[in-house]
């Protein structure tokens, strides 16, 4: 019997040192897109796969995370006494009901397998949703959605891959395939960052995951990998021939918010996708394009004359 997808794991816990200095003090997870804190997205992905229980997984400084889903009365209130009710409404879309959120720490960055790891009480003997809160996928059908309905099929682990071209293999973690439909890849390996010729494919991993509750164990020894880092790719790859590992090719855009450059771009495909903006957001982006003005500006030491 294919058990359920009820939980979701979201790691949040890094430094986020690739967005300095916005992440010096703000988690790069609450960043914003147009108007939405970038982890809020991956919530409501999760909410529209039908997820019923949120795991986040923070460090120091991360409070503000979980404050942005909790019941603020004191907001609230000033609102409705203010007729405010689009903006009431707005700010009640990032609310997760009472028990049905927790957060677990992970005391210090040892890497994503080892995020993963620190939850494992609350995960229990579950299958479960791991999403990388600083990707976000522009998609018709969420892909969490899209994952949890193949699942329903296929069962076992099924993680979310896309062809990159050869010469990123370094970036990314990478699967080595046995069968493939178009759709769904049968995985017999998985590495991760190889180089260009160590690469056994060109279908790099994404961060959304369904996992069995056994890849835990698997981490259990907190054995460093690539980086130095505890890698959640490694302990996948440890399940291979003992369960079922697929990867699932999905319809939609990722965003990788981590990239100062895909941030951007994801900052205008978001606001391109809301009716109310997309006019106004075209017409500014074509114009700075059509007229190239780009305006550098004086580096902030001479003008601050340090
Ligand atoms: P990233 O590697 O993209 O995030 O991890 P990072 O380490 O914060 O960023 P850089 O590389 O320093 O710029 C993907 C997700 O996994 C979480 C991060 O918070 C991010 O949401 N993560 C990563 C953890 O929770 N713990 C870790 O040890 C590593």
């Amino acid at each position: 019997m294919i058990k359920p997808v009820r939980k979701a794991v979201l790691p949040v816990a890094g430094l986020g040192t690739r967005s300095l200095p916005a992440t010096k003090v703000m988690p790069k997870e609450m960043l914003t897109v147009v108007d939405k804190p970038i982890v809020q997205f991956a919530v409501e992905e999760a909410q529209a796969a039908g997820i019923e229980e949120f795991i986040f997984v923070t460090s120091r400084g991360k409070n503000v995370l979980e404050d942005h889903f909790d019941y603020h009365g004191e907001l609230y209130d000033n609102l409705r006494k203010r007729g405010k009710s689009g903006e009431l409404a707005a700010a009640r879309t990032a609310e997760l009901a009472t028990g049905t959120f927790c957060s677990v720490r992970q005391a210090e960055p040892l890497g994503l397998g080892h995020a993963i790891w620190c939850a494992r009480m609350i995960i229990g003997q579950e299958p479960f949703a791991v999403m990388l809160p600083d990707e976000l996928f522009l998609c018709r059908t969420p892909l969490l959605k899209q994952m949890l309905d193949a699942y329903k099929r296929l069962g076992g682990n099924l993680i979310a891959v896309r062809e990159v071209p050869r010469e990123m293999s370094a970036r990314y973690g990478m699967v080595d395939t046995n069968g493939d439909d178009g759709a769904i890849a049968s995985i017999r390996g998985l590495v991760e960052k190889p180089s260009p010729a160590e690469s056994p494919s060109t279908l790099s991993i994404v961060g959304r995951y369904v996992l069995q509750p056994e890849v835990l164990h698997a981490l259990d020894r907190w054995e460093a990998g690539r980086g130095g880092e505890i890698q959640l790719t490694d302990a996948v790859a440890k399940l291979v021939g003992k369960q079922p590992v697929h990867g699932m090719r999905f319809e939609g855009r990722r965003f990788d918010c981590g990239i100062k450059a895909e941030y951007v771009a994801a900052n205008v495909a978001y606001a391109l996708a809301r009716d109310e903006l997309s006019d106004d957001v075209r017409a500014l982006v074509t114009d700075l394009l059509d007229t190239g003005e780009a305006v550098t500006p004086a580096p902030l030491a001479a003008a601050v004359g340090t």
